[in-house]
């Protein structure tokens, strides 16, 4: 199958630092909030952890040649704070940073641009010990830390993504608390999100500065994960609820960076449960300095609905019930995500219609399944392909739409460690067999590295 993509089209593979590499206390790598989560019983499935993960850390060369071998022409990944800046302040570890710089030169003399992203939520445990992101301080450390990234990397990398989803760290982490650190206060989700966005402005901001300083291009850009506001029904109360959930989880991470301010509505529904965002002078300004790319990545979308399951419209604290459900009646991965390739479409479009002019590229897709591997550990997954081949016809059909895609990354290079779910759930389009880290290209990758080699194709070679 070939898509109506343009030559020049992005195709890569993504991964994140702690879900790959293991090796988490070698070459002075400090804790991160994840290693502390990871003892936390029944925090993780299987009580398992990212000790060992991929092994990526050691094997790192062959993982760059088979990502190669896949004729992506990128690779996103993440670095691991605590291992380039222990303790989150002070000096860099030239050990920590040192892998990240071989690694980089492995992937520029395999032909393969580095996409770096600088914070997949490791954040280190000492900076949790001193508030976390809740605490204001947490930003300009965040900013600090990027900054020798950057001193290190900048000649070689060109893309940088500063946060990937603060959707993920600040509401799973701080206010539902299923993911690191495990905090549960809906005031300090709230923090946390302005001090990730400020973080995220500083060091664009500071970034941006020593690029042009040193007269390098940049792209600067944040990775969101973004999903729909469907209201459950056409009820006043579903609507409203959707209304609430699009602000609070959707409007509030876009329209700071690219509008320069929080929704009114947003302030409005904070302010009726006694909740402020702690925003001080000249945040604003400094959030919304200007981005060249906007990372999407996309699983799923929802309902919303205002009503708990029991009717009623509001919480125990008196709160109006916000709530999300399955659109229901749609195929679900073995992660029990609900597939919906047409609403990816939508997202896309929705996007360039309200926050025109920025770039997009798809920095993360795909699904787990319940893979089954043969006598060579090889898996033919028909299920994986096929959602990864709906969901580029989607980028087709939201470009044609008037979106403006650049890029599809496949979540991932290959199978991790799945955060809460340990494991279990494989997303990659590589299997990892765990016992002897062999990797297996599964029918998934073959078939992107097919796809991709058409869209390549001069044009007329059909
Ligand atoms: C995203 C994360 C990524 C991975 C996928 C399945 O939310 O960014 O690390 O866990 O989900």
């Amino acid at each position: 199958m070939s898509f109506d993509l343009p030559r020049d089209f992005r195709w890569g593979v993504a991964t994140s630092a702690y879900q790959i590499e293991g090796a988490v206390d070698e070459d002075g790598r400090t804790p991160s909030i994840w290693d502390t989560f990871c003892r936390v019983p029944g925090a993780i499935d299987n009580g398992e952890d990212g000790d060992v993960a991929c092994d990526h850390y050691h094997r790192m060369p062959e993982d760059v040649g088979l990502i190669k071998s896949l004729g992506v022409d990128t690779y996103r990944f993440s670095v691991a704070w605590p291992r380039v800046q222990p303790g989150g302040r002070g000096p860099a570890n030239p050990a920590g940073l040192a892998f990240y710089d071989r690694l980089v030169d492995e992937l520029l003399s395999a032909g393969i641009t580095p996409w770096l992203t600088l914070y997949h939520w490791d954040l280190p445990q000492e900076l949790e010990d001193a508030g976390g992101w809740p605490h204001r301080d947490t930003a300009y450390r965040f900013a600090d830390y990027a900054e020798i990234v950057y001193e290190r990397l900048g000649d070689r990398v060109e893309h940088w993504t500063t946060l990937n989803e603060a959707w993920c760290s600040a509401w799973l982490g701080y206010v539902e608390g299923v993911h690191a650190p495990g905090r549960r206060e809906f005031a300090d989700g709230i923090s946390a999100i302005h001090h990730l966005l400020l973080g995220h402005g500083l060091a664009t901001q500071r970034l941006r500065a020593a690029a042009e300083a040193a007269d390098r291009p940049i792209d600067l850009a944040i990775t969101h994960i973004l999903g729909n506001a469907i209201p459950a029904s056409d009820l006043p109360v579903d609507v409203e609820a959707t209304r609430r959930g699009d602000a609070l989880h959707f409007r509030m991470y876009m329209d700071p960076i690219f509008k320069g301010a929080y929704p009114a509505d947003l302030l409005e529904d904070l302010d009726a449960v006694g909740v402020a965002i702690p925003v001080e002078d000249g945040d604003l300004e400094i959030i919304s300095a200007p981005l060249d790319t906007l990372g999407v990545n996309y699983y799923r979308s929802m309902k919303t609905t205002g009503f708990a399951a029991d009717g009623a419209t509001t919480d125990a604290a008196g709160r109006p019930v916000t709530r999300t459900i399955d659109l229901g009646g749609l195929p679900k991965t073995y992660i029990d995500w609900e597939v919906m390739p047409d609403d990816f479409a939508n997202l896309l479009v929705r996007i360039g219609h309200e926050y025109s002019g920025i770039p997009l590229v798809i920095t993360e897709n795909g699904a787990a399944y319940d893979d089954v591997p043969d006598a060579d550990g090889f898996v033919d997954d028909e299920d994986r392909t096929k959602y990864i081949e709906d969901h580029l016809e989607a980028v087709v059909q939201a470009r044609r739409r008037g979106a403006d895609i650049r890029g599809y990354f496949a979540w991932s290079l290959m199978d991790n460690f799945e955060w809460a779910y340990g494991y279990d759930k494989r997303f990659g389009i590589v299997r990892t067999d765990y016992e002897t880290q062999a990797r297996t290209p599964k029918r998934s990758a073959l078939w992107l590295r097919d796809t991709i080699a058409r869209a390549r194709r001069p044009l007329g070679d059909d």
